[in-house]
């Protein structure tokens, strides 16, 4: 079956930080829909060695086998992605945590609680995990998906996957195959379309310690919920911009991320003051990005980024809404502040970034 598929990407060596530059050969990319074959065609690529786009209940993944460094190599290029950014490791199976890392006591009990689902726990590593998959950080991130398409590909694949989010570097990440195949387009073999991501934002990511853990981007599981087990702290680069040679304890905050072409700014402040703020600025070019209820009340043309009251509508729209910006021809966006409670501060963490950290207070 593999000789019917388009060639493999060309190999480049991990030299320096973005080595994809050197060579990419284009692809014929496949979008299959989930199902038994495509499984079985999506686990027979990635044990020789090549990418494939996964549906999770978070976002779609960029999968490779998170065994063979040449595979995770082919990550880095295909997104674009600066190599000293670590990936995410997913498992279906809990042998497999043992297998990749030396997880404390808590971690168990955590993946007992939220595993399968949008939990990711950075572990120390074992010395099977390669630097490539770590940016050779002492530690790997694993998680359990439980998107069904992705347990299975994992599972038939035999191998655990690396998979960051499948968007090319600091565009907003998938959450439907069609936005997976923009991106990637001519640069993976396969992409496997499992429908709308439950969640829509990323999955929560934890440093786990002996009796607390440190939330490094928050995401479906909260901090509420994980207060339940264990002390959390929010690390502060969550809420701030790192200053210039602050040591990121996450390095995916280093970069810019999930940014439409316009310039996003959030705007806090109540309904009035958000209305009155767009009737003073309206102009060509300018979106507002607000709750569903407000839309047929603004003064300028508007995306709709979820309900005002229901923060999981905003959460599964917040992607799409600034996908949406740019086939608008969106020039400046301005972002209706959500709350920051339970999983709106994930939301808030995306769309900081998405703004590049323009804040307005009303
Ligand atoms: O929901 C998700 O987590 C999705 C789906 C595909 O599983 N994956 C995802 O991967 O969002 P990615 O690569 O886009 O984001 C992973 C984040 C990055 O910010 C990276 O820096 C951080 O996790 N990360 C990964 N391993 C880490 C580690 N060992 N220590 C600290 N941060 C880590
Ligand atoms: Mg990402």
């Amino acid at each position: 079956m593999l000789s019917s598929l388009p060639g493999r990407l060309s190999c480049w060596q991990h030299r320096d930080k973005y080595p994809y530059r050197k060579k990419m050969n284009l692809l014929n990319t496949k979008l299959l829909p989930a199902g038994e074959a495509a499984y079985q065609l999506a686990a027979e690529l990635l044990r020789s060695g090549e990418l494939v786009g996964i549906p999770t209940e978070t976002v779609y993944g960029l999968a490779a086998n998170a065994l063979d460094p040449q595979a995770v190599l082919k990550i880095f290029a295909a997104k674009d992605r600066p190599a000293d950014n670590p990936l995410i490791v997913h498992i279906w199976h809990i042998d497999q945590m043992d297998e990749l890392c030396d997880p404390p006591e808590l971690a168990y009990k955590l993946a007992d609680a939220f595993w399968p689902g949008p939990l990711t726990m950075t572990l120390p590593r074992k010395p099977v995990v390669h630097d490539c998959v770590t940016a050779s950080l002492p530690t790997v991130g694993i998680r359990m998906p439980s998107h069904p398409a992705a347990a299975s590909i994992i599972r038939e694949s035999g191998c655990p996957l690396a998979a960051p989010s499948g968007n090319r570097s600091g565009s907003p990440s998938p959450t439907i195959a069609a936005h997976m195949f923009d991106d990637m387009n001519g640069r993976i073999p396969l992409i496997i379309d499992g429908g709308t991501c439950d969640v829509g934002l990323e999955s929560t990511v934890i440093m786990v310690n002996e009796d607390s853990v440190r939330i490094l981007r928050p995401g479906g599981i909260t901090v509420e919920q994980l207060q339940e087990f264990c002390d959390v702290e929010v690390d502060d680069g969550v809420y701030k911009k790192l200053e210039p040679g602050q040591k990121a304890a996450s390095p995916g905050m280093l970069y810019k991320h999930y940014a439409p072409k316009a310039e996003v700014t959030i705007i806090a402040g109540t309904d009035e003051q958000y209305r009155a703020f767009l009737e003073e600025k309206k102009a060509e070019g300018v979106f507002a990005m607000a709750f569903e209820e407000e839309l047929s009340s603004l003064p300028c043309p508007g995306v709709s980024f979820g309900r005002k009251e229901d923060p999981a509508s905003q959460a599964h729209r917040l992607f799409s809404a600034l996908r949406e910006c740019d086939e608008l021809d969106a020039k400046t966006v301005y972002a209706h502040s959500p709350e920051q409670t339970g999983i709106g501060l994930a939301i808030y963490n995306r769309l900081l970034r998405a703004a590049a950290f323009r804040v307005i207070t009303l």
